[in-house]
């Protein structure tokens, strides 16, 4: 990156001092990961997002979403900074509130709202956890699934019951998650279309149906596909093929290994050297792994290229201009939570970070 700028970013830095606390996602570009003072995946940035009381500012490197539950999860006199605005998630914008208020409104029409806990994946406007705290669910990441449906179910008789999860909006996390650590089957899963009369579904599927999911996806890991598992393990037999839990179910069913970008991350640490990994999930962090461990093949399981291009959205000329207006006094694009969803939102923020680890 330029060097210029890589000063301005060091002097604008060392001005904020500790009045900045920086956080940076793991798909993240290096030149921003080299300015964080933590890095994490999404249930790590909010675990720690209000670990520094006495910072002004806490500058987000991430996605919309994640500056909205920092802002959340931080005391009032702190204020969170997204270099840029435009830094949206995709699968978060398959959800919006109107419709999820809606798709409720289906489900008590059907006769199965009192018998279903909402659960929101962290992918999700402040808004949508502010209606999963209102109706009495939790948040979840994808190092957390397993443990938040779980808790969820028990909240309407257990996962051998017969209540119900309606899950937003990732239906891969949700349907992988289920099917695979939680034993319930495909057959127990239907996907809720919010463009669709009655999410597609007639009153019988949704009274059958254990998991609810809501017709969403990630752009970036819905890509990869069996062919790309295939096509690996031809040209590499020993290859571990690990991927993140928003693929598609077939994909995971293919693969060797699944979790979060933190448990992919320890993984690696973990692995013998000379062994061949084939990773499946953003391609910032994988370039970053690869560098990490010389010792060890470390393949991108798609031979395409393949960022998040809304996370790629922070740069180090954003950083830059976020840092030295803030140094000069000028808060730029501040994200501020309504008190009201910020006090629902909590609840279900709390409730997740509740969870047993
Ligand atoms: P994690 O940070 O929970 O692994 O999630 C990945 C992701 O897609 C973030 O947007
Ligand atoms: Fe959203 Fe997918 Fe990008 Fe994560 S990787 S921020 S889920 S589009």
């Amino acid at each position: 990156s330029d060097p210029d700028l890589v000063d301005r970013a060091r002097a604008a830095r060392a001005a904020l001092g500790e009045r900045a606390f920086v956080l940076g996602h793991h798909y993240q570009r290096d030149e921003v990961i080299d300015f964080a003072d933590v890095t994490g995946d999404s249930f790590k940035l909010a675990q720690r997002a209000a670990a520094r009381p006495e910072a002004e500012f806490v500058l987000f490197c991430g996605v919309h979403f994640m500056a909205e539950s920092a802002d959340i999860l931080t005391a009032d006199s702190q204020q969170v900074v997204l270099p840029d605005m435009a830094a949206g998630c995709s699968m978060a914008d398959m959800a919006e509130i109107s419709q999820v208020e809606e798709a409720w409104d289906v489900l008590a029409d059907a006769g199965v709202a009192g018998d279903t806990v909402p659960v929101t994946y962290m992918n999700s406007s402040a808004a949508i956890k502010a209606f999963t705290g209102r109706h009495g669910g939790t948040v979840c990441t994808s190092s957390n699934a397993q443990v938040a449906l779980r808790w969820a179910f028990d909240q309407v008789g257990g996962v051998d019951g017969t209540g119900k999860v309606l899950f937003m909006p990732d239906q891969h996390l949700g349907r992988n998650t289920a099917v695979n650590q939680l034993g319930l089957s495909l057959d127990d899963c239907v996907v809720f279309d919010p463009r669709k009369p009655n999410g597609g579904l007639t009153d019988a599927e949704l009274r059958d149906a254990r998991m609810i999911l809501w017709r969403g996806h990630c752009s970036v890991h819905g890509r990869f596909s069996v062919q790309n598992v295939e096509a690996i393990r031809a040209t590499a037999p020993d290859v571990n093929v690990m991927v993140h839990p928003e693929c598609r179910h077939e994909v995971v069913a293919a693969a060797d290994r699944v979790g979060s970008t933190e448990y992919i991350i320890k993984a690696l640490d973990a692995a013998e050297p000379g062994s061949t990994w084939a990773i499946g999930t953003e391609l910032n962090l994988v370039r970053r792994l690869a560098k990490a461990h010389p010792d060890k093949q470390v393949h991108y399981l798609d031979s395409t290229v393949c960022f998040c291009s809304t996370m790629n959205r922070i740069d180090l000329p954003h950083l830059v201009w976020a840092m030295e207006s803030l140094a000069e006094g000028r808060v730029v694009n501040r994200i501020v939570v309504d008190a009201d969803d910020a006090h629902w939102a909590r609840v279900a923020l709390d409730q997740m970070l509740a969870l047993p680890g």
